[in-house]
Formats: C-alpha cells, sequence, structure tokens
C-alpha cells in the first residue's frame, strides 16, 4: 500500500497526461503560453476567484503575496504555531517577524480566540493555514483583520477544492495560495503553486513580481522574481483539474469511513459545521505513536507524521523565542498526530485494512 498512490493516478489518466506532456513538448513552448493561460482560468473558474496566477511553487505564492502587500521589515504576521515550515518562513525570508499563535486542538488550525492579543501597532497581515484540507474560522479572521486593517493571506497548500459555508478556499481571503506539491490533493509532476486574488490592482502586481518585475520584456518597473510555473507542469494540471472532483468525493468517502471504523479507538479529525475538507490528510491523535507507526510499517500500511515539531520550535526560528511563551496545544499534536494513507483514488477495502490493522495494534 502506498501513503498517496500517484502512480495509480497516472495509470488512471496516462493516456490523457502522456497526450498533454507531448504535445507542449511538440509546440516547444515550455515557458508561459496557451497553457498557462487556460490553467489560470479554469483554475480561477473553479474556485470563483476573478484572477488565478500560477507559479512555480506553493512557497512561492506566499513569498509573493506577500510582496505584492509590501511587507517591510520588522513588519509583523501572525502565523499559526503549527504547520508546514514555510507557512512562517516566507514572512522571515522578507526579513518579517512571524508571531505565533497556537492553534485548536479540534481542527488543528489557528485559534482564532488567541490571534487578537498577538496584534501589536507592527503587525501588518495574518496567515491563516487551512491545514490537512479544512478552513480555519475565516469569517471571524476576516472581522478581526478589518477591525486592525490587516490583510488576511489562506494559505491553502492543502485545501484546495474545500469550502467553508458553501465558499471554495483559496477566495475567503483578499489573496490566497496554493501549492501544486505532487502529493496535495491537486498536484502536478514536479513543483508548482498559485496565487488567487479578486483584485486587479493586487493581480497585476503579482503577475509582475512573478517575472522579474518586469511590465513588458526588458523593462522591469520593480525587483522581483522568476517564480513561473513551467507549462509542462500546466498541462499536467489541466487534466487532473478534469478529474479532480470525482477525487474529492472518493477522498470524502475515504475519510467518513476512516472515522466510521476509528472513532471508538482513537482521535479522530473534526470537521467544522459548514466546512467541507479536501481531506490533503487523514490525521488521527494516538498517544503511543511509535508503537502504532512500527506496527502499520510491519504490515506494509505507510504513515506520516504532519509535524513532529511545532514551528516556534523549529531551529530556524531560535531567534524569535520567548523563554515563557507555550503553544501547549501545538507541542500536543506534534507528538500524537498520525496520517493515515489517502489520496484521491484510495479504495474502501485499504482503508478498512488500515483501520484493522490500527485496531489490532491498539488492542495488542
Ligand atoms: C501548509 C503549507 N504551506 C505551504 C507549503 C509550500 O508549498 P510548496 O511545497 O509547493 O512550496 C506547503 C507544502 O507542503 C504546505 O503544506
Amino acid at each position: 500500500m502506498q501513503f498517496c498512490d500517484l502512480n495509480r493516478q497516472y495509470e488512471a489518466y496516462r493516456d490523457e497526461i502522456d497526450e498533454a506532456v507531448r504535445s507542449v513538448i511538440s509546440s516547444s513552448s515550455f515557458i508561459n503560453g496557451k497553457e498557462i493561460e487556460l490553467l489560470e482560468t479554469g483554475l480561477a473558474q473553479y474556485c470563483g476567484a476573478k484572477h488565478a496566477i500560477v507559479c512555480s511553487s506553493g512557497t512561492d505564492a506566499l513569498l509573493l503575496a506577500m510582496m505584492a502587500y509590501g511587507l517591510q521589515p520588522g513588519d509583523e504576521v501572525i502565523c499559526p504555531a503549527f504547520s508546514f515550515f514555510a507557512s512562517a518562513s516566507m514572512v522571515s525570508f522578507l526579513n518579517g517577524i512571524p508571531v505565533f499563535v497556537d492553534v485548536s486542538p479540534t481542527n488543528f488550525t489557528i485559534d482564532v480566540d488567541k490571534i487578537e492579543e498577538k496584534i501589536t501597532l507592527r503587525t501588518k497581515g495574518i496567515i491563516a493555514v487551512s491545514l490537512f484540507g479544512q478552513c480555519p474560522d475565516f469569517e471571524a479572521i476576516n472581522e478581526l483583520a478589518e477591525k486592525y486593517g490587516l490583510w488576511v493571506i489562506e494559505d491553502g497548500a492543502q485545501s484546495f477544492g474545500a469550502t467553508y459555508f458553501g465558499q471554495k478556499s483559496c477566495t475567503l481571503t483578499e489573496v490566497s495560495t496554493t501549492s501544486f506539491f505532487p502529493a496535495k490533493p491537486l498536484g502536478c509532476y514536479g513543483d508548482g503553486g498559485a496565487v488567487f486574488t479578486s483584485n486587479d490592482e493586487l493581480a497585476h502586481l503579482i503577475k509582475q513580481l512573478r517575472s522579474h518585475g518586469q511590465a513588458q520584456r526588458y523593462y522591469h518597473q520593480r525587483i522581483g522574481l522568476n517564480a513561473r510555473m513551467d507549462t509542462l507542469q500546466a498541462a499536467i494540471l489541466r487534466v487532473k483539474l478534469k478529474h479532480f472532483d470525482q477525487e474529492l468525493i472518493i477522498r470524502q468517502t475515504a475519510a467518513e469511513a476512516y472515522t466510521k471504523l476509528l472513532s471508538d479507538w482513537v482521535m479522530t479529525p473534526l470537521v467544522n459545521d459548514g466546512c467541507i475538507s479536501s481531506w490533503a490528510q487523514y490525521t488521527i491523535i494516538v498517544k503511543d505513536r511509535e508503537k502504532l507507526r512500527v506496527d502499520l510499517a510491519s504490515k506494509n500500511i505507510p504513515t506520516a507524521v504532519h509535524y513532529p515539531i511545532p514551528l516556534p520550535a523549529q531551529e530556524a526560528f531560535s531567534h524569535l523565542a520567548h523563554p515563557d511563551e507555550v503553544f501547549k496545544v501545538a507541542g500536543l499534536l506534534s507528538d500524537t498526530v498520525l496520517s493515515l494513507p489517502m489520496h484521491g483514488l484510495i479504495t474502501l477495502v485499504e482503508v478498512e485494512t488500515v483501520a484493522k490493522a490500527i485496531i489490532e495494534s491498539l488492542e495488542d
């Protein structure tokens, strides 16, 4: 069994993907071009955003978003204490200061009730991560941001396709980002990402920043990156986008089955009212994680720990540490979370096999 079976996915769409790749290679249009434009239109339509700007990774998408907002050295940005590194590292990369806030023990996303106490005169924005596929309470986050004049970026790297009260992830804040890393709900065959916005001015700026700050070829209005998406990746994503909703249904069915089979045995993920997760990960909480991992591995069932260290405890952020600060929930989650096999073509037989092996290990 694989944790995220990308081979199975390739086998399912092989003819379409091969044709898409062949078509890009034979056109010799490897940078920009029709495929990029069509993908951007398709992604924007899918989410309901006015603009989708595809780029080189989810990390660069966050960087572009904060560059567009004009983040300056010393500016503070509120970030969750429990997420992938990039959710906070790009703030530091721009010489800003990530200010960590603990997360909710039930859905693992930023604890909205703890944000306000961290806002200072230097706070410029909030990065709210839709972790494992589920959105945090964006109504409350956006309200708070408005009160203090802050921007909010949804880091939707794991939540493309999720919804929050009927509205798609990546349209819940003025600027949102996602990742198309291969194992993400919608993944390409390398690195890729996108920024979403319905603000024309920001979209224009982000497009310039993505390509050396160019207004037109060789005329540079500002300092930018080379953060374009490869055209080959766009062609592959266009094929996968066609099948994406079907894969989301499979993920949802698998998640429901996991919950039904396991909720008497371990803490299973809770989905908030009004939310539909894209189930990038199905993550349980178990006390004796190492024993369970070893038992499952002995039956060829792979698992993963997302994430073993809270962000404030990362060595790279040690200069930010405040000795008296405790991120209790993030610490607890780091010690106990375990992600189970989950992908867009997982079968119910596989889910039952994993659940049975977990129960056997816990009964042991
Ligand atoms: C929450 C989150 N943010 C940002 C990223 C960065 O995306 P990428 O790997 O495409 O740079 C990831 C990817 O793992 C992620 O999970």
